[in-house]
């Protein structure tokens, strides 16, 4: 049986030297470094305001990683294009408010339905396995089943929120469990990330049918205490 896969999410890595408009800690060095430690792929997000994650180092993360490279883009004209350049192996579709600190919420799939559906075609095309992420909601599961995603990857924050903040989590974890369900039946490969830290991916682990993790914002941090390999080391150990 396949194991379930971790992708280590760097952007924050970014966060850190643009705090200070240096050329460190490099980006390229926490990918190698996440790889060399157990990642089984890396995960940028390069945002249209580019405020972590650049174009060059996507161009230099891309030339240099043996795992697979995970490249997060919003739906728009000028992704397409980069992504199309870049030929990642894997691409997630994600939801992008200019204001936002983080990704706020799922994709809203009937928003610009043609363009989405345009944009999945020509990526997987190009060779690309294509990711929608989404709420765990039936409805959205059923809609990247139509778009003919190869992938969705479920958005966990309002999971990890409820666990950070000490509530009930019964009612969303099982609408995260019918979500998983459902993509599973109908042949899509099924992945979970954001806000995801030691507590909450314990107990996520717990879901069958979750192929892929993508985690970032914790595991970055906790690695300022225990290093990247040993956080790593710990998140494969949890998920597996
Ligand atoms: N998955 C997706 C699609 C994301 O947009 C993000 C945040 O960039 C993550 C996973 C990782 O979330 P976090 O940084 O909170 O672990």
């Amino acid at each position: 049986m396949n194991k379930t896969r971790l992708g280590v999410n760097i952007d924050h890595v970014a966060t850190v030297r643009n705090a200070r408009g240096e050329k460190y800690p490099s980006p390229l060095r926490a990918a190698l470094f996440a790889q060399k430690s157990g990642a089984d792929s890396i995960t940028i997000h390069l945002r249209e305001d580019r405020r972590h994650i650049n174009d060059n180092d996507l161009k230099i993360i891309k030339s240099k990683l043996k795992i697979p490279l995970n490249l997060e883009i919003a739906s728009t004209k000028e992704m397409l294009s980069i992504a199309i350049k870049r030929k990642p192996q894997f691409i997630c579709i994600v939801p992008e408010k200019r204001k936002e600190i983080t990704t706020e919420g799922g994709l809203n799939l009937k928003h610009k339905k043609s363009f989405l559906k345009k944009m999945i075609h020509k990526l997987k095309k190009n060779k690309s396995r294509v990711s929608l992420f989404i709420e765990p909601s039936l409805k959205d599961i059923k809609e990247a089943k139509n778009l003919d995603a190869d992938c969705v990857e479920i958005h966990t924050g309002k999971f990890c929120n409820l666990i950070n903040e000490n509530k009930q989590y019964n009612a969303e974890i099982n609408r995260i469990k019918k979500a998983v369900d459902l993509g599973n039946k109908l042949g899509l490969e099924v992945h979970a990330g954001h806000g995801l830290t030691f507590k909450s991916a314990k107990i996520l682990s717990k879901v069958s049918g979750i192929k892929e993790f993508n985690i970032g914002h914790f595991l970055i941090g906790e690695s300022i205490y225990i290093g990247l390999k040993k956080t790593i080391r710990q998140f494969k150990k949890i998920i597996k």
